[in-house]
């Protein structure tokens, strides 16, 4: 939420004087969200700025809630009030809007679907140390979840892979890429099209491919990264945010798998969250805990720090490891590194 305290409640809260409320109310926060997004309401004061009696009237909703959800979504920062007509906010407006190029909304169907089927399960984690379901099991049995979480990770996707593909160093003779749980295959689509010459293997669930049709140098596979065959001569080799996703075992079999399918001199690519090397300052810090947190109760996997991304690497066999922040991508970060010619 984009809540800032005033200096008095940051004193309160730091003497404790206050609890911790907004954290029990967080999830309540989600769910406003959610709500305004599935009733259309930010959608229609992107259009024009309403009264709550204008806006039930357009939308066919109860007067007297939507004020409650027009108030709520102001003091939460999502809208803003004057003479009685609510107008959105700058963050609300670029993130929240269908229409907007930058729009997150796919990610609140999934964080919030994640929140209400998979996060009871974190008690249980907590004790085990592991998921109580295996995630892609969940999606298996869950359309909107699988739905959400697929259009979730394309559109994060969509705003990364430009500045991703920049940061790439391709061998100049380079032919082939093999993009590992590449899902949806933008990472590889932003490298097809810096690069006529190269051709890439998507590997993954069969439910996550692009159709066949997606691009005539783009080859999706159904297969498991951890099981089946790699294939080999691969130049490049893309793993974004699929590192995150595994356990220590399964992390280094899969790197180790990877350089085998990689020509030597041939480039491996691990795009992720680094821990240790996000912008410093609490908020930040806390986000990243949380996550940590959200793949620990879904996927068994956690947020590695680039010196452990690295340690994987080289145990794997690859050399030198270079960490770059592509431009327009704050969150995934790229740890680069190539197999010895010998
Ligand atoms: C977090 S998503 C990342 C997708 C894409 N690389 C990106 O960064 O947007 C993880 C992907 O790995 C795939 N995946 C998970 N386990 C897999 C496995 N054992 N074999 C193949 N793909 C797998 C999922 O289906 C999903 O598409």
């Amino acid at each position: 939420m984009p809540l800032f305290y005033n200096p008095l409640e940051a004193a309160a809260h730091r003497l404790s004087v206050v609890p911790p409320m907004f954290d029990y109310f967080g999830a309540m926060g989600l769910h406003a969200l959610v709500a305004a997004a599935r009733t259309g309401v930010f959608d229609a004061l992107r259009e024009r700025p309403s009264t709550a009696g204008d806006l039930a009237a357009a939308l066919g909703l109860d007067p007297h809630a939507t004020g409650v959800l027009l108030r709520a979504l102001t003091g939460l920062g999502y809208l803003r009030v004057r003479g009685g007509r609510y107008r959105l906010t700058r963050t609300a407006r670029r993130w929240l809007t269908t229409g907007s190029t930058t729009s997150l909304l796919p990610g609140l169907v999934f964080w919030e679907r994640t929140a209400r089927v998979l996060w009871p399960g974190l008690e249980q984690a907590v004790r085990d140390g592991a998921p109580a379901r295996p995630f892609y099991a969940s999606l298996a049995d869950d359309p909107e979840l699988s739905r959400s979480f697929h259009a979730w990770t394309a559109a994060v996707a969509a705003r990364q892979a430009p500045a991703a593909a920049r940061r790439i160093p391709v061998p100049r003779d380079a032919r082939l890429v093999l993009d590992v749980g590449g899902g949806h295959g933008l990472f590889s689509l932003a490298l097809l099209r810096r690069h006529p010459r190269l051709r890439a293997t998507v590997i993954d669930l069969p439910d996550a491919l692009p159709p066949a049709a997606a691009h005539p140098r783009l080859t999706p596979r159904a297969g498991s990264f951890l099981e089946d065959d790699l294939g080999s001569g691969y130049d490049v080799a893309l793993l974004f945010n699929i590192v995150h996703g595994l356990n220590d075992e399964e992390a280094a079999r899969l790197l180790r798998r990877v350089a085998a399918a990689l020509d030597p001199g041939g480039v491996v690519v691990v795009g992720d969250q680094f821990g240790d090397s996000l912008m410093p300052g609490r908020a930040s810090r806390a986000l990243v805990h949380l996550l940590d947190l959200n793949y620990l109760v879904t996927v068994g996997g956690r947020v590695r720090g680039l010196a452990e991304v690295t340690g994987l690497l080289r145990a794997a066999g690859f050399g030198r490891v270079r960490h770059r922040r592509p431009l327009g991508s704050p969150t995934t970060e790229l740890a680069i590194a190539r197999k010895p010619l010998r």
